[in-house]
């Protein structure tokens, strides 16, 4: 299905920030999933990027880490000359060293540098929103968020974000300096979240952003075995992504397609659908790197669903089968599900 209109812009915590109704996950464009480096993929990239604009979906999600840089870069080069038309978001909170993410660090110096840093990337001179991506276990978060607060007073950034934060984290991190958004991985999938972090992120006005949620893709229905993912692709290395899981959760994209047919929608419109129904404070950055699943993307903000839709595809964390994470990425969640 096309889409049908232009997305509206949506409030996004109760700072002020105003965001497109669904955003777009960069990521892929520049890592972890398939083929992103040849010239034909970065063309198709930057393709989307532009349609993203013509259906108002403006509210672009990147890092530092992606690459890492070159998607802070490709953005960059997107949005040249319309940057007030996006709304931009990206994150901090790693070791870089030699290209490769070698711990966190979420020091004020290293906060002030990432900012300084992804300003010049992105060739802008304010970032929207500014996320901290994992918490620094060795870093008090009042530290990390007196800075935040600084660079917030001095102009580099105009809101601050969270993500994986464990619920005391976040009353900490408020406590400092409003945090008006946090991104959280919440597809029909993956549910841990709204025993506390969701209710706790509500209490305090903060808005939610759903990372994955097409379920890294495999709720499409478009990965049905590990030969459907290339073998240097980040997937083939997560638990939802191995032989079993892959074979075993299939029922469950059995009830998602068979929704999508009953409805003359797409799978991944479902499974987009279904977030969109959770409330006016959640706003899914669906990732992709093709024009065709960014049309289908944006118009599932227009699907509706009945409560019996939504009760099909209430899945528990009993009916799933593997972890979100391998352990080596859950060892580096403070939030652990
Ligand atoms: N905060 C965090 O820790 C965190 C973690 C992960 C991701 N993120 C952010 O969240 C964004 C989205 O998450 P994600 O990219 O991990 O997962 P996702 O959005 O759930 O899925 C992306 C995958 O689905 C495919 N896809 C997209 N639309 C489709 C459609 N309509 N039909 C069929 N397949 C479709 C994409 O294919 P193609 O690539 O071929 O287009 C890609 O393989 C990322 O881009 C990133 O910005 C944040």
């Amino acid at each position: 299905m096309a889409a049908a209109a232009k997305l509206p812009k949506v409030p996004l915590g109760r700072q002020g920030l105003l965001v497109s109704a669904q955003g777009l996950g960069c990521m892929g464009m520049s890592d972890a999933y398939g083929d992103y480096n040849s010239d034909g993929a970065q063309a198709e990239s930057l393709a989307v990027l532009d349609k993203a604009l013509e259906l108002g979906c403006t509210f672009l999600d990147t890092a530092e880490v992606y690459g890492p840089f070159t998607n802070e870069e490709l953005v960059g080069q997107a949005i040249k000359g319309k940057r007030d038309e996006f709304e931009v978001a990206t994150k901090f909170g790693f070791e870089i060293k030699n290209g490769t993410m070698t711990g966190f660090d979420s020091t004020p110096a290293n906060v002030r540098k990432v900012c300084e840093d992804s300003l010049k990337r992105l060739n802008i001179d304010c970032i929207d929103l500014f996320y901290q991506h994992r918490v620094d276990p060795y870093t008090p978060i009042e530290d990390t968020f007196s800075e935040l607060k600084a660079l917030v007073e001095e102009g580099k950034i105009k809101y601050i974000g969270l993500s994986e934060a464990n619920a005391g984290d976040i009353w900490k991190a408020h406590a400092i300096h409003p945090v008006t958004a946090y991104q959280l991985e919440w597809p029909l999938w993956t549910r841990d979240a709204e025993k506390e972090i969701i209710p706790t992120c509500r209490e305090l006005g903060i808005g939610l952003v759903c990372y994955s949620p097409l379920g890294r893709g495999y709720l499409t229905g478009t990965i049905q075995k590990l030969e459907d993912i290339s073998e240097n692709d980040w997937r083939r290395g997560n638990p939802r992504f191995s032989a079993e899981a892959l074979e075993r959760n299939k029922a469950m994209v059995k009830t998602v397609k068979n929704i999508a047919e009953k409805k003359g929608c797409m799978p991944a419109q479902v499974a987009l659908a279904w977030l969109q129904h959770q409330g006016s404070d959640v706003v899914p950055i669906p990732g992709t790197k093709r024009v065709k699943y960014l049309m289908d993307n944006v118009g599932a903000y227009f699907v509706k669903l009945s409560p019996k839709d939504m009760k099909e595809v209430d899945f528990q964390p009993e009916d799933i089968v593997g972890q979100r994470y391998g352990e080596e990425f859950m060892k580096n969640m403070t939030f652990h599900y």
